[in-house]
């Protein structure tokens, strides 16, 4: 079991009245549970593990609350402890892991966290790991709450089908109540007011308003939404703020997790085309969580991008190609089809076209790799060109090996580069030729069968073809 001590962060410990700090300089704590065990995702893998735009969930939310500011995360697991820790310890080295041994509600999983908690801090958001989608702004609306005096803030959703949800009872802006679907009256069961399942709480009151709570409910849970009404007793300040239901949508199988991922698609690709890049028709680009795309770009239908990608000003990027682990340079332009895997960069005004794969490929500045073509390993010089079908043997079974082409060399169609080897700067290959040696500067290799011509052998051997054949048909 992966754990981390609390102490080690250097937190400094809650002041004894800090009801009147501004938002910016209040300490907060988030405790992000994660115990669930997710059964209706039908995998082995811990549900909050499934990527988002090849995230972790889990890894959406740590990364909201990190933007959010204001300092440390704890995360409860339960179900597959280890590895949801290691995921963690990846992402967010400083977190710190606290395990919930039995899942006896959100109360109960907070409180998992109390070692953390009680370092003391000014706020405490307890957010779900399986709710990907909140958003950093979100976070600090209801922390600017607690720094405008609220004690307990609860984020809630109108919704047409509130069932399943906790019904939030309201009377005008007054929260007093969160109501479990199971524990509700039928009037109660018509509100449609609901909550979230986030909740920002005071600091100073989170640990005895959770301590508070009990099991006497329709579940025998520990609800964390009771401190709601044992908040109101206590004359503490308690409100709801509302959010947009999507924002707040959950995942708890694959249809979700699709909807979840459709949603932060489209978040995304909204964000760049605001920033100034084009796309003709953005529902069928696919974006990673962290590819980076500049202003100018055109990105054409049916583009996917995989890990580390980014794309500089002025490119192109034409339709059905795939990039992971690409630095794409100014003015370049890629496609359609094309394939280009980790460890390519393509200088400013490159060009790639269509059905070429590049891997570990550096492409210089105004380089073109038109048609056709397999570059691995390789280093290609500034305003070299590639003829058509062109490919690095790069690979002989058991290592890989470079393949360099220099500045403005011109390497015939249908090269084979038999690595390692080099052509030298503005060198020459000659079509169809099997290149094994290294070609020094301004040379033009040629390697192929010297060319024969028979004079009208073609008349001699159509009349042969065409013999053989009638008589094939008589017998
Ligand atoms: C909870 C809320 C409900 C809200 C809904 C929003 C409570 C009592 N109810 O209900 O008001 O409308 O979320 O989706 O809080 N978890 C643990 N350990 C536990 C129990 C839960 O880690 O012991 C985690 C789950 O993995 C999940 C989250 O807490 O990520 C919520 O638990 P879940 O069982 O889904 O609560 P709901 O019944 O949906
Ligand atoms: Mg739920």
């Amino acid at each position: 079991m992966v754990s981390r001590t609390f102490n080690d962060l250097g937190i400094p410990p809650m002041t004894s009245d800090s009801s009147n700090k501004p938002a910016a300089e209040r300490s907060c704590l988030t405790v992000i549970l994660a115990a669930g065990e997710g059964k209706r995702m039908a995998s082995d893998m811990p549900k909050v593990l499934h990527p988002v735009a090849g995230l972790p969930m889990l890894c959406h939310v740590l990364q909201t609350s990190i933007e959010a500011g204001g300092g440390a995360r704890a995360v409860v697991v339960g179900s597959q402890a280890e590895r949801v820790a290691a995921a963690v310890g990846d992402f967010d080295p400083n977190a710190t892991i606290h395990e919930q041994t039995v899942r006896a509600g959100t109360a109960h999983a907070v409180l998992a966290a109390r070692e953390a908690i009680e370092q003391g801090f000014d706020d405490v958001v307890m957010l779900y790991g399986d709710v990907p989608l909140i958003r950093t702004e979100t976070l600090k609306t209801a922390r600017d709450q607690l720094a405008a005096g609220q004690h307990i803030v609860v984020l809630g959703f109108e919704t047409d089908d509130p069932h399943g949800y906790g019904r939030l009872l309201t009377e005008g802006d007054k929260l007093l109540a969160i109501r479990e679907q199971k524990d509700a009256t039928d009037e109660e069961r018509s509100v449609t007011f609901c909550n979230s399942g986030i909740i920002a709480f005071s600091g100073e009151h989170v640990l005895s308003l959770l301590d508070a709570v009990e099991n006497d409910n329709a579940q025998g849970e520990y609800y964390a939404t009771d401190t709601v009404e044992i908040g109101v007793a206590r004359g503490l300040n308690v409100s709801a703020i509302t959010v947009p239901e999507e924002d707040t949508l959950g995942v708890n199988d694959r249809v979700q997790l699709a909807q979840v991922e459709a949603l932060w698609q489209q978040r995304r690709r909204n964000a760049l085309l605001r920033n100034g890049v084009t796309m003709q028709v953005p529902s069928s680009v696919v974006l990673h969580h962290d590819t980076v795309i500049e202003r100018d770009t055109v990105i054409e239908p049916h583009v996917v991008f995989g890990s580390k990608v980014s794309v500089a000003a002025g490119a192109t990027i034409r339709a059905f190609s795939h990039l992971e682990g690409v630095s794409v340079g100014k003015n370049a332009a890629v496609g359609p089809y094309a394939r280009l895997r980790p460890g390519t960069v393509l200088g400013e005004g490159a060009k790639i076209g269509n059905f070429v794969e590049t891997k570990a490929a550096y492409v210089g500045a105004g380089a073109k790799i038109n048609h056709l073509s397999y570059f691995g390993d390789t280093e290609i010089g500034a305003k070299a060109n590639i003829g058509a079908g062109s490919i690095t043997c790069n690979y002989d079974g058991f290592g890989k090996h470079k393949t360099i082409v220099g500045e403005g060399a011109f390497i015939g169609t249908n090269t084979s580069l038999v690595a390692p080897v080099s052509v030298g700067k503005n060198a020459n290959t000659a079509a169809g030729s099997v290149i094994y040696k290294d070609v020094p500067d301004d040379d033009l290799a040629i390697e192929r069968g010297e060319q024969v011509n028979k004079t009208g052998r073609a008349v001699t051997l159509r009349e042969k073809n065409r013999a053989a054949k009638e008589a094939k048909s008589k017998t």
